[in-house]
């Protein structure tokens, strides 16, 4: 599963590019599905997921291609209609397969997505709303099939701004008979993103960043060629690194619009924050300043995926913080780790106690999953020592290039894949 191993006490200093969005082209890659010509991508990441998902469009009948860095699909010829196991096990994002190949054939059949280390994530609500779409769904051995001879468009209000959830109904009703209007929608820049693409290759869509959203289905979609957007959870990363591990970063290429509730809270910490037109210039205090209380909350609130990486800065800071997850039920995987390393933290369910020591010490610690692995790397670019991080293929999931760019920076890290 390889591991990382740093050296902690470097200081961080220069500049680099920011990589395209995980959480963005994981559902454009799902929608290429319901255009029956070619797409090509531009700053598309290179990370597992990615490689996942297209593993996933070649096995129901597209065709995948690298010209460079950029990705083309060719999705003329879609060969079935079931969605291969084995993958769906190996990454839950890709349940949002199920608008997208019900859009273009009117069945799907899926094998129900397990829970992950952050938490049992059903899909209830993608179910819901997909059943008030005239679609049949028959849950059975562990499989969902869905299937319709027409899938028309409805009011649909979600009981909880779900990101996945507005993604596949937005998917499954591009192509629908009617109008489908989607009430109390997730708000994420992912929702914008997918909106843009989708209107790009020719769908009507309108409302996405609001809690509303509306779907005039159309009959066809055309092929198009699309840059991904900057990833905002790498960004914020990268940002920590620095209130981490001290020192001076220009990060470019970020949407700074996409980051406000992150950068609220670095520069509560002390950070000297300057913004440009597409980059932002980061500057860590000497020491960092504790933080009353952050409170995980859907967009445009602070992000669940910056929960474990602003965890790892407010370990060493003056004073006391309090973190509360209110997203996902079991995202405190990294704790036990940060505390193997020397941090001082309670947790008392969803509610995270946390009083800053002067220093971390370097140990072997265990990443249990993407972001609580990205979070041990910064907590060990601060150690005293060295700090090895296991498991770090739960960290290749999201991050191109997390030593290289570090490393760049200025930092003692190196990537083992023994
Ligand atoms: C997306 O997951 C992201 N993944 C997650 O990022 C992110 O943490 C999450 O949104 C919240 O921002 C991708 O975009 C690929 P949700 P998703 O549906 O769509 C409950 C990362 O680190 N819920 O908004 O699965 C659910 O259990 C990943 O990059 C239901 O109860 O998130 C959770 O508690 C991790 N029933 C909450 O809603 C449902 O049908 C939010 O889930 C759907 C969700």
């Amino acid at each position: 599963m390889g591991k990382y191993i740093i050296e902690g006490g470097y200081s961080l200093s220069g500049e680099i590019k920011v990589q395209g969005s995980k959480n963005a082209v994981l559902p454009l890659l799902a929608a290429t599905v319901l255009n029956e010509g070619k797409t090509y991508f531009h700053n598309c990441p290179k990370i597992l997921d990615v490689y996942n998902m297209l593993n996933i469009l070649t096995a129901i009948g597209c065709t995948i291609k690298w010209d460079k860095d950029v990705l083309i699909i060719d999705s003329s010829n879609i060969t079935t209609h079931i969605i291969p196991e084995k993958y769906v096990q190996m990454m839950r994002s890709s349940i949002i397969l199920l608008g997208s190949v019900l859009g273009r054939l009117k069945t799907v059949k899926i094998s129900f997505p397990g829970g992950c280390s952050i938490g049992t994530r059903p899909i209830d609500l993608h179910l819901k709303a997909l059943k008030q779409m005239n679609v049949d769904i028959k849950d059975r051995h562990g499989f969902i099939e869905c299937s319709t001879n027409e899938i028309i468009g409805n009011k649909v209000s979600l009981d909880y701004p779900s990101v996945g959830a507005t993604e596949n109904i937005m998917l499954t009703a591009v192509l629908s008979e009617g109008i489908t209007t989607i009430n109390n929608a997730a708000k994420e820049p992912e929702i914008v993103e997918l909106q843009e693409f989708l209107c790009k290759m020719g769908a009507k869509i309108e409302g996405a960043g609001t809690d509303t959203i509306i779907i005039k289905g159309v009959n066809k979609l055309n092929s198009v060629e699309y840059r991904i957007m900057p990833d905002r959870i790498v960004a914020g990363t990268y940002m920590c690194a620095v209130a981490a591990a001290g020192g001076e970063v220009l990060l470019k290429d970020v949407c700074k619009e996409h980051l406000n509730s992150t950068i609220t809270k670095i520069n509560e910490m002390g950070c000297f924050i300057k913004e440009f037109e597409d980059s932002i210039l980061i500057k860590a205090p000497e020491r960092l300043k504790s933080l009353d209380l952050i409170r995980t909350q859907p967009y445009p609130g602070f992000p669940t995926d910056m929960q474990a990486q602003l965890m790892s800065c407010l370990v060493t800071a003056d004073g006391t913080s309090i973190i509360a997850e209110t997203i996902f039920e079991s995202r405190y995987k990294h704790v036990a780790e940060l505390v193997r390393m020397g941090a001082d933290i309670i947790i008392d369910g969803r509610i995270a106690v946390l009083k800053g020591v002067n220093r971390l010490n370097g140990a072997e610690v265990f990443a249990e999953d993407l972001r609580g692995g990205a979070a041990l790397v910064l907590a060990g670019l601060g150690a005293e020592g060295k700090t090895i991080v296991n498991n770090a293929s739960h960290i290749l999931r999201g991050y191109e290039n997390l030593e290289k760019d570090l490393s760049l920076l200025g930092a003692n890290i190196k990537y083992s894949s023994d």
